[in-house]
């Protein structure tokens, strides 16, 4: 035993002298190899220009060297075949062949591709010569098409990543045929990532026999329908499983849950009924999201055995009864958020203090918060949400939170005026502040926060003169209360400010110019407040509005013609303003912009906008020009505009049939204008959603056009 010993150190020895003598380890690697890997480097671009972080690796890449030791390549130490090749993150841009000199490296145990963009090209079927093949990762890297039925052939594969994380576009597609092949013959697969690749038409059914050596799976927004079989939830080994964003349910079990489990997401999926009782028996879950299902009942008097919650996320349900006292005993939770639910009754705050890891704690709805007091204490507690909590006063914890940075405190009945201490929340560090409609009152100077990016304090009674918000301002909401005098011509120092919402305020004065120097601005409301004078946008510098509200002031000016020629969607309303003048040219070519995103419902924009709103072009448009003093020829609406009204102007000449290409109109109003002449025959049928039409008080002629559309909802017309 010792001389076997010996032997080995001595193997051992000489093996690590051999690998450090450069002459040795340059024989490693074979040419044939090192060929290939070249070619492979040379077929594809190098493109740093892109948003993505990325290294590139192959440019360092020399021909003469050993390869063994290029940047992203491991040989095996022995036969000094090339058996891992990590291009991960590498920058790399281009389409890979049939015929490419990857498929020469048959030797391979490891391939990384991820996060490179393949132009939308397929995945290839001849990566089966692979057989060797454990590790593939082809996540984020913009192949796209069908899966290839050969994936099933790499049956010694431990870890298959085909996940692609754009929520706008499926890249890759499986089908039930295949994934039930890639199931069967995977046998030793542990993880699985199948994130947003296309599954519309497999059936769940198909997932029955996974590997029961997998650890990881994750199959979220793949369009997956109908029932998992709870089968997923008694593999063995399983420590993640993620199928959330899909329209699928899943029986919850009576028993035999795996032991094994500590991350559990299924949020925004229909899992529906009751959180089963039986759910401690994953005594390792760390993680459970279900947010967004439709889950009834109360919280399970059971889940207080679940006592490695690190992470609970049940907001979004339908959830009843009372909040549990017992979540005070999940110790370890770091993130509790049971918003919107329909809980009831009083929740004690000592309670939730003993949770003394908690970094952000979401509650919400009709609940009340007992002893307020400042004897409780969050050390940890970095997001606050307590939003619609029947709140009367500030929370007095809030006073001993020095790492708050988001503190959302809006629909509560909080009066009175911002507490001294308050102003010492989070230490200056704050980041994100909601308290949205509340009773509160007073003057806010300033804000001590120098980090603050959102700050919402609409539907308040605030007063006095507009605070300067920090200049690291992105969203700034400050509708419905009492501020008054002019905007302070500071604003315009903040590059960073996106959102202004001011609406129904006592502001007046004009509009300071330099506002159309903010080049980042795309919402501004300053609707019905005082505002006289010009309106502040020169020729060029609207580029980046793409909602603009300033009815109901005193605007004298002619129209902005910076908005003709913006190139974003728009929402206007310049109502009840002294805005006069021709819009020239009177074709408004208010950009088309065909998306099927919104609904008419949102275009009420009340509060927030989403954050998706900004990631999808809308065809919500709405340009309300109506009561001021415009004049000259009617301006065509674009194809996709809504509503449309100009009425109370003095627009004058025919009503052009080009009116007839705005195909999505739901409301017309062109009344009390001075148009004139006959009606274009397409004006009864142009929009099958055409709900108002209203003509009055204009001195048109002739006959009422009689063809309709099929299914016309015309349910006003007035042309009286
Ligand atoms: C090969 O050598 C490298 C570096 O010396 C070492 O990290 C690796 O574990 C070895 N691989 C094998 C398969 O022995
Ligand atoms: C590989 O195929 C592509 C397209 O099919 C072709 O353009 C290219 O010349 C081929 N390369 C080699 C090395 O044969
Ligand atoms: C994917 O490839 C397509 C086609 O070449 C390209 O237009 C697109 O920008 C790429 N997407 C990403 C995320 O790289
Ligand atoms: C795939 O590679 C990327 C980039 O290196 C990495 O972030 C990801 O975790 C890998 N996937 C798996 C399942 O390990
Ligand atoms: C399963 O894998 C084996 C190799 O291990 C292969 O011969 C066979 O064709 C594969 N079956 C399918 C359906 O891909
Ligand atoms: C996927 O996108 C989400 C949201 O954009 C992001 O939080 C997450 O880190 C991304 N994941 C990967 C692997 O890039
Ligand atoms: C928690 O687990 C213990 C021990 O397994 C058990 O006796 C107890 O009944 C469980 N509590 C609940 C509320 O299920
Ligand atoms: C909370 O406020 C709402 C609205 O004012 C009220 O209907 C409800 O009864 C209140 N809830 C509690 C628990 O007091
Ligand atoms: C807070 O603590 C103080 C002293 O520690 C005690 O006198 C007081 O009663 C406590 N208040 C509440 C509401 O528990
Ligand atoms: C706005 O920008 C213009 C040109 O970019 C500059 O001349 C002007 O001084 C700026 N106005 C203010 C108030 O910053
Ligand atoms: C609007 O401004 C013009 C000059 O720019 C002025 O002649 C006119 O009287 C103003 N109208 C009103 C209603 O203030
Ligand atoms: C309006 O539609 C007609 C055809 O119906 C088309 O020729 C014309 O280009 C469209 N005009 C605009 C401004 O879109």
């Amino acid at each position: 035993m010792e001389f076997y010993r010996f032997l080995c150190f001595l193997f051992c020895l000489s093996g690590q002298l051999l690998l450090s003598l450069p002459f040795t380890t340059a024989q490693l690697c074979h040419h044939v190899q090192s060929d290939a890997l070249l070619q492979l480097s040379n077929s594809l671009t190098v493109e740093t220009d892109t948003d993505r972080r990325c290294d590139p690796k192959t440019t360092t890449w020399k021909n003469g060297l050993d390869c063994c030791s290029w940047d992203g390549v491991a040989c095996d130490n022995i036969t000094g075949n090339v058996i891992g090749l990590d291009l991960s993150l590498s920058c790399l841009q281009g389409t890979l062949h049939s015929n490419g000199s990857l498929f020469a490296l048959r030797h391979l145990q490891s391939l990384n591709l991820a996060f490179n963009d393949f132009r939308t090209s397929p995945i290839l079927p001849e990566l089966s010569v692979f057989t060797e093949l454990r590790h593939l990762n082809l996540s984020c890297s913009n192949f796209s098409g069908l899966v290839p039925v050969e994936i099933s052939h790499l049956s010694k594969l431990v870890l298959l990543d085909l996940s692609f994380n754009d929520t706008e576009t499926y890249g890759l597609k499986i089908e039930n045929t295949v994934l039930k092949m890639l199931v069967q013959n995977l046998t030793k697969l542990r993880e699985l990532e199948l994130d947003g690749v296309d599954m519309s038409i497999v059936s769940p059914s198909s997932f029955m026999n996974l590997s029961s050596s997998l650890t990881f799976f994750s199959a979220s927004g793949c369009g997956l329908q109908g029932e998992f079989l709870a089968n997923i939830f008694r593999l063995p080994n399983l420590l993640d499983l993620d199928l959330h964003s899909n329209d699928i349910t899943v029986p919850f079990l009576k028993s035999n849950w795996s032991k094994s489990l500590e991350s559990l997401i299924l949020s925004y999926t229909s899992i529906s009924g009751k959180i089963p009782e039986s759910i401690p028996e994953f005594e390792n879950l760390k993680t459970l999201d279900l947010k967004n299902c439709r889950l009834t009942g109360s919280i399970p008097s059971s889940l207080v055995n679940l006592t490695k919650l690190t992470k609970l996320n049940l907001s979004r349900n339908e959830l009843t009864g009372h909040i549990p006292s017992f979540v005070g005993k999940l110790e370890q939770l770091i993130y509790l958020d049971l918003s919107f639910n329909n809980f009831i009754g009083v929740l004690d705050f000592g309670v939730l203090s003993k949770m003394k890891n908690l970094q952000a704690l979401r509650l919400s709805v009709e609940l009340i918060l007992a002893h307020n007091s400042m004897n409780y204490t969050f050390p940890k507690l970095e997001t606050v949400a307590l939003s619609s909590c029947n709140l009367t006063k500030f929370p007095l914890f809030l006073n001993s939170l020095k790492k708050l940075r988001n503190l959302d405190l809006s629909r509560n009945k909080i009066g009175g005026q911002l507490p001294k201490w308050f102003w010492d929340v989070g230490k200056g560090r704050l980041e994100s502040l909601d308290i949205s409609s509340n009773l509160i009152e007073g003057r806010i100077q300033q804000f001590p926060w120098k980090e603050l990016t959102n700050v919402d304090l609409s539907d308040n009674l605030f007063q006095g003169p507009l605070l300067v918000p920090p200049l690291s301002i992105f969203s700034f909401w400050a509708a419905e209360n009492g501020f008054s005098g002019e905007i302070p011509s500071s604003f315009c120092k903040i590059s960073s400010l996106a959102v202004l919402e001011l609406a129904r305020n006592n502001l007046s004065g004009s509009i300071p110019q330099c506002l159309g120097n903010l080049t980042n601005l795309y919402y501004l409301d300053l609707s019905a407040n005082k505002f006289e004078g010009t309106f502040p946008w020169s020729l060029d510098n609207c580029a980046s509005l793409a909602f603009l509200n300033v009815s109901y002031n005193k605007i004298n000016d002619t129209f902005p013609k910076c908005l003709l020629e913006a190139p974003l969607p728009w929402i206007i309303n310049l109502q009840y303003n002294e805005f006069h003048g021709q819009i020239d040219p009177p074709i408004a070519p208010f950009l088309s912009c065909k998306l099927d995103t919104f609904s008419i419902s949102n275009n009420n924009l009340g509060g927030q906008w989403p954050e998706e709103y900004f990631l999808h072009c809308f065809n919500m448009w709405s340009v309300d020009l109506s009561n001021n003093r415009f004049e000259g020829p009617l301006p065509i609406p674009s194809p996709g505009t809504v509503l449309y009204s100009i009425a109370n102007n003095k627009f004058s000449g025919k009503v052009s049939p080009l009116i007839c290409n705005a195909t999505e109109l739901v409301i017309f109003n062109l009344s009390n204008n001075s148009l004139m002449g006959t009606l274009p025959e397409c004006l009864m049928s142009f929009s099958k959603n055409l709900s108002v039409l209203n003509l009055r008080m204009n001195m048109i002629l002739g006959v009422i056009p009689r063809k309709f559309a099929k299914d016309s909802k015309l349910g006003t017309i007035d042309f009286s």
